[in-house]
């Protein structure tokens, strides 16, 4: 940890996508909307939906195999793989397991992380404490989500929002004096908020049975409104804390990459950070809000593309069920 030289560097980017393509008018016609209400309370036009028996797993592997390739690591020197996800494959074993197995991720320890849409955050968070401490060495990162499995399709104020995919980053220990790599990590939880958005049944507290299935309570449900608000709050002065712990300024920061919940909450959050919207990286409109895939989704498009260069300051910021919110700095570059 006193080592100055020691960095968490991002060296590599992944995604994936779903090819089935939901739109606003596909779900005028299996709920009472339209595109005309979703598109400007919402910023969404499209999500992707992940086929019959694809799942988080088979994301997260894509993602992931992708990464590893673009950060040059090859599967055996892989110490530890974090997923980001609240929709496994199964309750048990955790996805992470068969992530493992699909890329031949021998050498690593595998566990997932349930922090909703601060999942990617909070799985980043770890995998930089792990490296800082002398734990790891290389780390496989991935956020993955097949929110469709848990949305209600019969409830227009929630179905419209979510989509599936999943993004994934290499974070490998540097002791060579880089100034890249993650420069601040900030995080944050309040539970007593957790009725905002959650899912009653399905868990040991009430497992599902024939009533709750009836009653559809193994779906997500969320006070919007409220959780809008909260979202723009938190998001923004976790945002700024992280800023300041790097050490930098608002005019500092290049390229806002944020979790991609709605985009009048991305607005606001950039205006309090005094940036304008062309240093936002946003997908949202053809992804929906895919939870904890959605900042490593954003970043591999932007990193791909080339919008975001060597060198760049990076602000990651996400807030969700939980609650839970969090941010990262990152220089860009190896
Ligand atoms: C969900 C969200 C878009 C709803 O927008 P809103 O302006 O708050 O809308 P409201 O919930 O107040 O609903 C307004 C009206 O539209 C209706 N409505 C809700 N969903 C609708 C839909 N999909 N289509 C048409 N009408 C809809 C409501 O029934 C309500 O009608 P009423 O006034 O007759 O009761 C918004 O609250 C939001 O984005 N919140 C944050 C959600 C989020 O990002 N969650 C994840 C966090 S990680």
């Amino acid at each position: 940890m006193n080592n100055p030289n020691l960095r968490a560097v991002l060296t590599g980017t992944g995604a994936y996508l779903p090819a089935k393509r939901l739109t606003n008018d596909d779900l005028s016609r299996m709920v009472d909307t339209s595109d005309e209400w979703i598109y400007p309370r919402t910023g969404i036009r499209s999500r992707r939906i992940a086929a019959e028996g694809e799942n988080v797993s088979d994301m997260a592997a894509a993602a992931g195999r992708q990464a590893l390739e673009n950060a040059g690591a090859r599967p055996e020197e892989i110490d530890l793989l974090v997923l980001a996800t609240i929709t496994p494959d199964t309750p048990l074993p955790a996805s992470s397991c068969l992530v493992q197995t699909r890329l031949g991720l021998s050498n690593a320890t595998c566990f997932d992380i349930a922090a909703a849409c601060s999942g990617f955050i909070y799985a980043l968070d770890v995998a930089r404490q792990y490296i800082l401490s002398g734990a790891a060495r290389k780390v496989l990162v991935v956020g993955a989500e097949k929110m469709s499995a848990i949305t209600d399709w019969t409830d227009r104020t929630t179905c419209i929002l979510f989509g599936d995919g999943a993004g994934a980053v290499v974070v490998e220990r540097s002791e060579g004096g880089t100034q890249n790599g993650i420069l601040s990590s900030a995080t944050g939880t309040d539970g007593t908020l957790a009725p905002l958005l959650h899912i009653e049944a399905g868990g040991s507290a009430m497992p599902t049975t024939a009533e709750t299935l009836a009653a559809r309570k193994g779906f997500v449900r969320m006070d919007g409104h409220t959780i809008f608000k909260y979202a723009v709050r938190n998001m923004a002065g976790i945002a700024d804390k992280a800023v300041t712990d790097a050490g930098l300024r608002h005019e500092d920061i290049d390229w806002l990459v944020p979790h991609q919940a709605n985009m009048r909450i991305i607005q606001a959050v950039a205006k309090t950070m005094d940036l304008g919207m062309e240093k936002v990286v946003t997908n949202i409109e053809n992804t929906g809000n895919t939870t904890a895939a959605s900042i490593p989704l954003a970043l591999h498009e932007a990193v791909s593309d080339g919008r975001i260069k060597d060198g760049d300051n990076v602000l990651f910021a996400s807030f969700g069920a939980g609650l839970t919110w969090g941010a990262t700095v990152v220089r860009w570059g190896r």
